[in-house]
């Protein structure tokens, strides 16, 4: 695999980042993940709006335009032929000479990485037919999910804690109510009405959350933008997730108890038909 680092095109094998890097020492870093659907990015633009305000909120300098940004993106599809997959793109504060709690100064280049994930029939998961099941668990991050840092290790235990349930993935939940998942925003779905949590700082705002409510409400379907507790999603007629890597992913079970028929429900999989033939 041909990855990105700091301006150079390199076999995965040779590529390499400072021991100092506060991405590494300090999770110090932002990062985005775009998917590709036969060669064609999905969303890029999203995703290159998010980053820009991710690196603002946290003083990072952003080391390119969006035009660069995209070329290499193109590049890295075009060098891997990618047709169907990801691509992870980390921009970090950079690598002082040493570790220091306080910021380096502003002549600290930003380290960039970029690489791609192959994923043959991304887009035709077996798990969007059979659905997904999912655990809760408390949601015990920082108060700024709304910034894509590279702080993962939480999602990662949470993603963990669910396989060692049986289960595929976690609900996180705070005061009561859901914020997301591990890696993905959630929905339930009560007669007509798609309801996912309201924008704030306890979680990501979606790239595919955004375009998915957009499809919806252009489709004339009711979205309520509110928060919701466990208890209402298992009562709930549906429930799915959705990310730049699964697009709408039916949820069919929550802590055991089956959603719906236990089945994926025709709201989600009629959002995933939609998303999928909007966005390629
Ligand atoms: N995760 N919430 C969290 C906590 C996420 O990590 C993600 C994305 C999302 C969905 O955002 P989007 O629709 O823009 O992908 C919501 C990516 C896919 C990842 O970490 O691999």
């Amino acid at each position: 695999r041909t990855v990105y680092v700091n301006g150079e095109y390199l076999p995965e094998t040779e590529a390499k980042v400072s021991i100092f890097d506060r991405g590494f020492l300090m999770a110090d870093g932002v990062y985005e993940v775009t998917s590709v659907l036969g060669g064609k990015l999905i969303d890029f633009e999203g995703h290159s709006k998010r980053l820009e305000r991710s690196l603002s909120e946290l003083q990072i300098r952003k080391p390119m335009e969006n035009e660069a940004l995209l070329e290499i993106h193109r590049e890295l599809v075009a060098r891997n032929g990618i047709e169907d997959g990801l691509i992870y793109m980390q921009i970090t504060r950079g690598a002082p000479g040493d570790r220091d709690f306080a910021f380096p100064s502003d002549e600290t280049e930003p380290t960039v990485v970029l690489f791609t994930q192959s994923k043959p029939g991304l887009a035709d998961s077996p798990a969007a037919k059979t659905g997904i099941k999912v655990i809760s668990i408390p949601d015990i991050r920082w108060g700024r999910r709304d910034i894509k840092t590279v702080q993962l290790l939480y999602p990662s235990m949470g993603k963990m804690m669910a396989k060692a349930a049986g289960a595929d993935d976690a609900w996180m939940v705070e005061e009561g109510a859901v914020t997301e998942g591990t890696s993905n925003n959630a929905y339930i779905v009560k007669g007509s009405t798609i309801i996912t949590r309201q924008l704030g700082k306890e979680i990501l705002h979606g790239i595919t959350r955004a375009a998915v409510l957009r499809f919806a409400r252009e489709a004339q379907m009711k979205v309520e933008e509110r928060a919701f507790t466990i208890e209402e999603a298992q009562a709930a007629d549906e429930a799915f997730v959705t990310s730049a890597s699964t697009f709408v992913m039916p949820v069919v079970e929550i802590d055991g108890a089956s959603v719906g028929q236990g089945t994926p429900g025709p709201v989600a999989t009629r959002l995933r038909e939609i998303y999928l033939e909007e966005s390629r």
